[in-house]
């Protein structure tokens, strides 16, 4: 390892005059550390926990036993969780279904019942009783009834030779088995791929399709410090909302009807009102999105210095464009807010994982790691003559899919961010639907664009998109290979001697696919019509080309390099579980039902800098900032504050807001409960510090932390707040540590 690029981890040891030994020791202190997950790290497999890691648990103070987290035959903690929507995690806190997630998972639902009479998003929603709780057509709530592991079956007869063969395989037979699988008639089964395709689980789920909203507190408290806090501790954010599963009258799932019930859960959370301490056990049980932990150096390499930073300057420069706009008029911040906010979200997170990258020299310890993997590989002959040269191979095939991965990430991030290409790419793909399937397969094709194609519109302001897509397309042309460049592209260019404002005058001048008025007007002509008009249109003509010579230049040398890194991929995650028995593995995130867990604990980003674990509301009140758009706070809570009415949710005169851990969470894990060493609810994760969002690759206890409102603050919020007393009642309050003390 680089001890000149070890800033981070070696600092403190900078000063040492007997810098040698200490180093030294330093680097075999990381290899060990390296080898067995560190403590925190981890996304769990929830049915293999007491094989894997309950005596760990235990010793790191969880008081309850792991059949208490996942049981098949009676209620365990598991059936207080789902996954709401696909897109993130709520639990049950109360015998009639109340569901609890952030305030950013259920904020398209409370925007939907948003209105300027009835403004939601600004003012908060608080049911008095069952009757005003909210609709959501289309939000689901999926439980996990058992999983299977069903690795044997699915890969018996496997026969390909190639990638995209083995994968239609593996379908054929996951159909098979979903036909035969026991399960109740209102439970489905899926299955997932675990360790790159090593093993494959089975889940049966139950997913219920009614799903009311029951609270949500002003935007100012559950977005407040907006884009500016986010992903930043200190953090000050009540980012919570309340929903509630019905169900049929038989407690089974059932569409949404005025005649459904209060669903009755199997377990609800029971909540503890006595706080958190340094050094506590912690648990977040959800559904982490994606991770890749298990990469080789090369590919590390390649995110922190060619993807990453190629996302972050085109975000940046797209930001800088909106947010210029967004503060002078009033108009386009509304227009623009949502989608601001989108672009912010990953390019913050981005650009903290490239920090974090570099500062724990995440390429020096994965290098370290390859070479103790080699080393053993090396020493064993059958290992040798399997596993030999696959490390070699898989870092050479990541050098070798570099530039294609970087036009791919550039053609995206650059034609996701202009409205004018996203209206071209759904015109065009109605157009193809048109000439390949005629004019029933049009007519899909215009019901679907025509719904987004709304909301584009909506959301549009012609002089951002324009700047954006003259700024962008320089950056395009300056930076992408000249040969993945659509010669459509190129040729405009050259004719306007690359002068790209004068070009993005007459592409917009020449196109109607900005004038939401001719746009409408399409979806009332005949199909062929409309087409033939499409057809006619310059940057229809351009999204075309781009499009197929994307996929000539690029797709065609991208796809079969990305097939051959997932095989490798596949061996390499095979062979370090075989080389390194003395780990424990788990499997990186799908979107499956994981635990993590790990302790309360403050942390040091920088050099003298640290940070404390808890936040109160002293910290809140000293960002308050009366009127503003991200850090003004509501009268009633600056009433509240002044009083110390904190009724049983302060502790000595203060009340706490939010808190970090070591868990080892993800997108996904928004809304998943923080659970204390007895399974009692004490925090609601949503969101990680900036410096550790590397976790999603290189998980490191040190700077990683995930951040968790304080359930203690959320349920001020409902009480003392919104005098919600229904709510309040429903909820059961314990006292873990003031029984046992
Ligand atoms: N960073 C958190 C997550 O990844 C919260 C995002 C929502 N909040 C925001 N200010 N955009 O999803
Ligand atoms: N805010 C994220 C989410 O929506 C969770 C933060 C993270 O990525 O850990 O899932």
């Amino acid at each position: 390892m680089q001890l000149e690029q070890c800033k981070y981890i070696c600092t403190t040891y900078k000063n040492d005059k007997r810098t040698n030994m200490k180093r030294i020791s330093l680097v075999l202190v990381l290899l060990v550390v390296q080898l067995s997950a560190m403590a925190g790290e981890g996304m769990w497999l929830p049915q293999l926990l007491q094989m894997l890691n309950e005596k760990d648990m235990k010793m790191q103070g969880m008081k309850i036993g792991v059949a208490d987290i996942y049981n098949v035959n009676k209620g365990s903690l598991k059936d207080a969780i789902v996954s709401l929507g696909g897109f993130c995690t709520a639990e049950v806190i109360s015998d009639q279904g109340l569901l609890l997630t952030n305030h950013h998972c259920g904020f398209d639902a409370i925007q939907n019942h948003s209105s300027l009479a009835n403004n939601y998003i600004r003012d908060g929603f608080w049911s008095k009783n069952k009757n005003e709780e909210l609709t959501n057509p289309g939000l689901t709530a999926t439980f996990i009834v058992r999983i299977l592991d069903v690795t044997a079956v699915l890969t018996a007869n496997l026969t390909a030779t190639s990638e995209s063969e083995r994968q239609s395989q593996i379908d054929k037979n996951i159909n098979e088995l979903k036909k035969t699988v026991a399960k109740e008639s209102w439970q489905e089964a899926m299955v997932k791929p675990m360790f790159d395709g090593n093993k494959y689980f089975l889940f049966v789920t139950e997913t219920y399709k009614d799903v009311r909203l029951v609270g949500a507190p002003p935007s100012s408290i559950g977005n407040f410090g907006k884009d500016t806090d986010n992903w930043m501790w200190p953090r000050h954010t009540g980012d919570f909302s309340l929903f509630r599963i019905y169900a049929g009258k038989d407690n089974k799932p059932a569409d949404y009807s005025p005649e459904n019930v209060p669903y009755k859960p199997k377990r609800s959370l029971k909540i503890s009102l006595d706080g958190v301490d340094e050094d506590d056990f912690t648990m977040v049980f959800g559904f982490p999105g994606r991770t890749t932990e298990y990469l080789p150096s090369a590919a590390v390499a390649q995110i922190m210095n060619i993807t990453d930073p190629a996302k972050v300057s085109i975000r940046a420069k797209a930001l800088g464009i909106m947010d210029e706009y967004m503060r002078s008029n009033e108009e386009i911040k509304i227009q623009y807010a949502t989608k601001y906010a989108k672009i912010e979200n990953y390019h913050k997170k981005w650009s903290g994982e490239m920090m974090g990258l570099k500062l724990s020299d995440a390429v020096g310890k994965k290098m370290a790691y390859e070479a103790g993997f080699q080393k053993r590989i090396d020493a064993n002959k059958d290992w040798k003559a399997r596993y030999g040269s696959l490390l070699t191979d898989l870092n050479a095939a990541h050098k070798a899919i570099e530039p294609f991965a970087f036009a791919r990430d550039y053609y995206t991030e650059v034609v996701g961010k202009i409205e004018l290409f996203n209206t071209a790419n759904q015109l065009y793909s109605m157009v193809t639907a048109f000439d390949k399937g005629g004019e029933s397969a049009y007519k899909l094709a215009a019901i679907k664009a025509g719904g987004v194609l709304q909301e584009t519109f909506a959301e549009l302001n012609t002089t951002v998109d324009k700047e954006l897509f003259e700024k962008l397309i320089i950056m395009y042309l300056k930076n992408m290979q000249p040969k993945f460049v659509a010669p459509t592209l190129s040729a405009v260019a050259a004719k306007m001697n690359n002068d790209i404002k004068a070009m993005t005058d007459s592409i917009y001048a020449a196109s109607f696919l900005d004038d939401s008025a001719s746009v409408r007007a399409l979806f009332g002509m005949k199909p062929q019509v409309a087409v033939e008009k499409l057809k006619a249109d310059m940057v229809i003509a351009l999204i075309a080309d781009m499009q197929r010579s994307y996929a000539a230049q690029v797709g065609t040398q991208l796809n079969p390099l990305q097939n051959s890194i997932n095989n490798l991929q596949r061996q390499y995650m095979k062979a370090q579980m075989e080389v390194f028995t003395e780990k424990n593995f788990y499997p990186d995130a799908n979107g499956t039902l994981r635990v993590t867990y790990g302790k309360v604990k403050g942390y040091e980003p920088k050099d003298a800098l640290k940070y404390n674990y808890y936040t109160y509301m002293e910290g809140l009140m000293q960002k308050y900032v009366p009127g503003d758009y991200e850090f003004d706070v509501p009268a009633k809570l600056i009433d509240l504050y002044n009083k110390k009415d904190f009724g049983q949710y302060g502790t000595k005169g203060r009340q706490t807001v939010c808190f970090i851990a070591t868990n080892h969470t993800t997108g996904g894990n928004s809304g998943s409960p923080a659970l204390d060493a007895y399974g009692n609810l004490i925090g609601l994760n949503f969101d990680r510090v900036w410096e550790g969002t590397m976790s999603d690759i290189n998980y490191d206890s040190r700077i990683c932390r995930n951040i968790m409102v304080d359930i203690r603050y959320v349920a001020f919020i409902i009480d003392k707040f919104a005098g919600a007393k229904n709510i309040v009642d429903e909820l059961k309050f314990v006292h873990p540590k003031k029984i046992r003390s």
